[in-house]
């Protein structure tokens, strides 16, 4: 019994770690596709094809639902897969929604017109993928009316995160900071629309100051994820938890450890 949860690379521990704690009767099955990170700089095309791989990976392996933990996989192809991919008593969930519903004070599943909410300016740092999408724009525009949001494209983050150089991850935080700040002087909530950020959220706070509200995608994702689980049960899944990834089980492994403060072990998916 697993639900499956898929990143690129290591972001979509900072999920996992929020589903475990939410969901700890349920047992999870992670993907790393770390042979293909960073997905972020990647075609629309090409983030398709690999998350549909590692998403059959996951349902090969007894997964019924596949969370993916990845907004750059969210935005780019959960939509797309939703449509003509995914296969029947099978289900793709991803990690915008319950973040846009969060900030637009709504429930799950209320599709009534947008309306004005307290939120007028918005920052959302991602990777350049999710940024061209402009997916969590739209998102937005069917929940909420009179929301500026200024996106900064992070180049460089992601990539610096899995090689574990938080030195650069850090100053490259700093300068995307700054560069949105030059673009949104005064933004009143930040969302971390990557789910590598949160592991620099330190560095993003202290960039940002205190009366930023920054959005936690994680706990929110949790809290959705078990709402979900509620209401249809068996999608629990048939196969095991573990680790798995498409890089070097070792190096990912070693990272990982770092990352969550707990020992880790994958294994080649
Ligand atoms: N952690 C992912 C995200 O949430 C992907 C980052 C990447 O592979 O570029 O966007």
């Amino acid at each position: 019994m697993a639900v499956g949860i898929f990143d690129s690379g290591l972001g979509g521990l900072t999920i996992l770690d929020a589903v475990q704690a939410r969901l700890p009767d349920v047992e999870f099955a992670y993907l790393a596709d770390s042979a293909n990170a960073p997905y972020g700089v990647r075609s629309a095309d090409d983030i398709y094809d690999l998350t549909c791989a590692a998403t059959q990976r996951l349902f090969d392996a007894g997964c019924d639902l596949v969370v993916l933990a990845c907004n750059t996989a969210s935005a780019a192809a959960l939509r797309r897969m939703q449509e003509g991919w995914v296969p029947e008593g099978k289900r793709v969930l991803g990690v915008f929604v319950p973040l846009i519903e969060a900030m637009t004070e709504r429930q799950w599943g209320d599709n009534s017109p947008p309306r004005e909410v307290a939120l007028k300016h918005v920052a959302l740092f991602a990777t350049p993928a999710t940024v061209a999408t402009r997916a969590f724009q739209r998102e937005l525009a069917f929940r909420a009316i009179g929301v500026d949001v200024e996106a900064q494209a992070c180049g460089g983050v992601v990539d610096a995160i899995e090689d574990g150089d938080f030195i650069l991850a850090e100053a490259l935080v700093r300068s995307h900071v700054d560069a949105l700040k030059r673009k949104m002087p005064e933004p009143q909530a930040a969302i971390l629309g990557c789910t590598h950020y949160p592991l620099m959220q330190d560095a993003f706070r202290d960039a940002l100051g205190a009366d930023v509200k920054v959005f936690s995608q994680a706990d929110l994702v949790a809290e959705s994820l078990a709402d979900y689980l509620q209401r249809h049960p068996k999608m629990s899944g048939t196969g095991q938890g573990g680790f798995l990834t498409t890089g070097d089980p070792a190096r990912v492994s070693t990272r990982a450890t770092q990352f969550l403060r707990r020992p880790m072990s994958f294994t080649a998916a």
